[in-house]
């Protein structure tokens, strides 16, 4: 665990300490919870807490024991057995919600798509039966690299509802990373597009998964849904199209009775060495606590039009654009462009269009939405939104405070949510109904979750100081373990502390229980709430033959949070330029993905260590921050770093 948070929050949180932001009384009255004692309940008996939530599912066998312990592992819902699939479909056509939208679904090009709880039952049913056919059973890996189109949930809960274990790869993602996480996985079936919107152009996605699967032997069919009508080559007995496998298909298929602890899905999520983590998450303890937190910190309600804009790639898309919200019934907004296209009101203008009533969104959104300009937002008529929800980073006041004023028109409470790939579920996260909250806070655990700041050696540190964010017991939604290397499980999130689970977080508790979130410890960047590993951008760097060693570090940024700068020393008989500055760039986008691009490259002769050989890096940070060297346009200077060197002591 090295260095400091980059980030420029710390200052801005504690100047708002004292704002305080109380529901309405008309938005407490109406709200699913309205009782604090909610907290008080689950302390005295936690276990019972989940017990209780958990009932709220569909279950075709109910659990013998909650929770069984053997710390790091956890297996909760011992015993019971149910499908994610059927908790998201089948139930809602039996309570009255077949006709109901469960998607709805904007295409970049302004395209619309509405499909009812019936036909998402018919769609994946028969995509379950198109699966089978083709071989594939319960507990095998379906890799899926897709656009947010309605056929990536449909795939997602096909596969949940006969069992196989879907990997979602963001579609930003470039050829290689794609091959590392199919092989990872050892796929046997990959879900693609032929091409992907992006802002008017298409992205070659199918090329993407040909390039992959050049390095693969585990994949034995390729199915391709035409989304763009762009050409690609299908290779004879390997690729198949989506509409053709569909149109003969059969309309249902039963629901796999799952153990609890089953798995559902893997989900890669950078770390701190360059290989990504296939973060493992179960059937059971992983949909209680989706559904429940969806249910609780989006106060959701049958008629809520609920819109969450992160994309299916990420987990924030898995918990809640596809399994919290089809679990509660709840109709989920589904967009497939950026929020600056063709306009830079594409967001008001959906939000309008649909009467959307809550929105989750990223800071960083919301920071570019305010350097765009009051009036996109005020030009469209927000008047139906009712609660606004903030994930991936911790959001700075002033952008809060822009969101509660711009967007909400100072009607809707905000629910700032703070968690993680591995934890399934929101953590901590205001309940809008009952909590004050404080822009820039992520409040305090929800009910059942006991999250602590503690010192290098585990002791909770007084309030108002900072330390490292701890999970001290276990929560339904978290991860089984690493795919296939459950070492790593251990190493990364049970050995920094005995008993503790260790998020990689720093935060600060102030007086009133509340937790300032304030960014990584570990060697990983969020940019604009993605999380890029810097040993992932290194190893990229060093594979360019001009490169001999590298260093990343994430560096504060206006809009993303943090943005990727390099520090890079050549090898002989290469000399730094501006050609080779974007020739770098250009080569770690078509090695990760667009992505991963480093914002600053700067060229120098050694990389500042310690005499134990470590690379300095807040020395770096500094450096990248303008805090040691005036302009950073420039390229750092071997003397410069050496000087700088001696006041640094890590
Ligand atoms: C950061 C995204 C502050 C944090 C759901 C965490 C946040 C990492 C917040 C996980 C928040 C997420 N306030 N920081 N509300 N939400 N983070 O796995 O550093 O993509 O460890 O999960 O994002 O990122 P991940």
């Amino acid at each position: 665990m090295t260095g400091q948070p980059a980030n420029a929050n710390l200052k801005g949180a504690f100047f708002l300490d004292e704002m305080v932001f109380h529901p309405s009384p008309e938005f407490r009255k109406n709200a699913n919870v309205q009782d604090a004692r909610i907290y008080l309940d689950a302390e005295e008996n936690w276990l019972e807490y989940w017990n209780k939530e958990a009932e709220k599912l569909h279950w075709f066998q109910k659990w013998n024991f909650t929770l069984r312990w053997e710390q790091p592992f956890a297996k909760w819902f011992v015993g019971g057995k149910l499908n994610a699939s059927y908790n998201c479909i089948d139930r809602h056509l039996h309570e009255g919600r077949k006709n109901k939208a469960a998607i709805i679904f904007e295409g970049e090009p302004g395209d619309s798509r509405v499909l009812t709880y019936q036909d998402l039952y018919r769609e994946v049913t028969k995509f379950a039966n198109v699966l089978k056919d083709l071989g594939v059973k319960k507990g095998d890996r379906v890799s899926m690299y897709m656009p947010m189109i309605p056929e990536l949930p449909i795939a997602m809960l096909a596969c949940a509802r006969i069992g196989a274990v879907h990997s979602v790869v963001f579609g930003g993602f470039a050829a290689g990373s794609l091959r590392d996480r199919i092989n990872d996985a050892g796929s046997k079936v990959v879900i693609t597009v032929d091409g992907g919107y992006r802002r008017g152009k298409v992205l070659p996605m199918k090329k993407n998964v040909d390039e992959a699967l050049k390095e693969n032997d585990t994949v034995e069919k390729v199915i391709v849904v035409k989304r763009t009508g762009t050409e690609v080559d299908m290779v004879e007995g390997r690729d198949l199209w989506y509409h053709d496998l569909m149109k003969d298909a059969l309309i249902g298929c039963p629901a796999e009775a799952m153990n609890a602890d089953d798995m559902l899905f893997i989900l890669y999520t950078s770390g701190t060495t360059g290989k990504p983590k296939g973060i493992v998450h179960g059937t059971g303890g992983y949909m209680v606590g989706v559904s429940s937190t969806h249910r609780m910190v989006f106060d959701i309600k049958e008629d809520d039009i609920y819109w969450c804009t992160a994309d299916i790639g990420w987990i924030t898309g898995h918990s809640y654009v596809v399994y919290g919200p089809l679990a509660n019934g709840a109709t989920t907004v589904i967009f497939e462009g950026a929020p600056d296209y063709p306009a830079r009101d594409r967001f008001w203008e959906i939000i309008e269009k649909y009467a959307v009533t809550i929105l989750y969104t990223a800071p960083t959104a919301i920071r570019a939405f305010m350097k765009w300009g009051d009036h996109w937002p005020a030009g469209r008529d927000l008047s139906s939104l009712r609660l606004l929800g903030s994930v991936g980073e911790p959001i700075n006041p002033e952008a809060w405070l822009w969101y509660y004023n711009n967007i909400g028109k100072k009607r809707c409470p905000v629910v700032d949510t703070w968690w993680q790939t591995e934890t399934g579920h929101i953590m901590v996260s205001s309940l809008p109904g009952i909590s004050a909250a404080k822009p820039g806070s992520a409040t305090m655990p929800l009910p059942g979750i006991e999250v602590d700041v503690v010192d290098p050696a585990g002791n909770p540190v007084p309030a108002g100081q900072s330390g490292l964010l701890v999970i001290k017991r276990p929560w339904p939604g978290m991860l089984l373990t690493v795919y296939n290397d459950p070492q790593r499980y251990v190493d990364q999130y049970w050995s920094e502390f005995e008993n503790m689970y260790f998020t990689g977080d720093r935060a600060v508790k102030d007086k009133d229980g509340y937790f300032w979130m304030l960014g990584r410890v570990d060697d990983v960047i969020n940019v604009s709430g993605h999380r890029i590993g810097t040993m992932e951008v290194e190893s990229a760097l060093v594979d360019h033959p001009a490169v001999a060693e590298a260093a990343v570090i994430g560096k504060t940024h206006e809009i993303k949070g943090q943005a990727i700068s390099a520090f890079v020393t050549l090898r002989d008989n290469y000399v730094g330029s501006d050609e080779l500055v974007q020739e770098l760039k250009k080569h770690v986008a078509a090695k990760i993905g667009a992505l991963a691009r480093p914002d600053d490259i700067f060229f120098t002769a050694e990389l500042p260590k310690t005499r134990s050989g470590k690379i300095m890096r807040r020395l770096l940070r500094d450096i990248a921050d303008g805090k040691a060297l005036g302009d950073t346009s420039t390229l750092a200077n071997p003397e410069t770093i050496a000087e700088l060197k001696e006041s640094y002591t890590d």
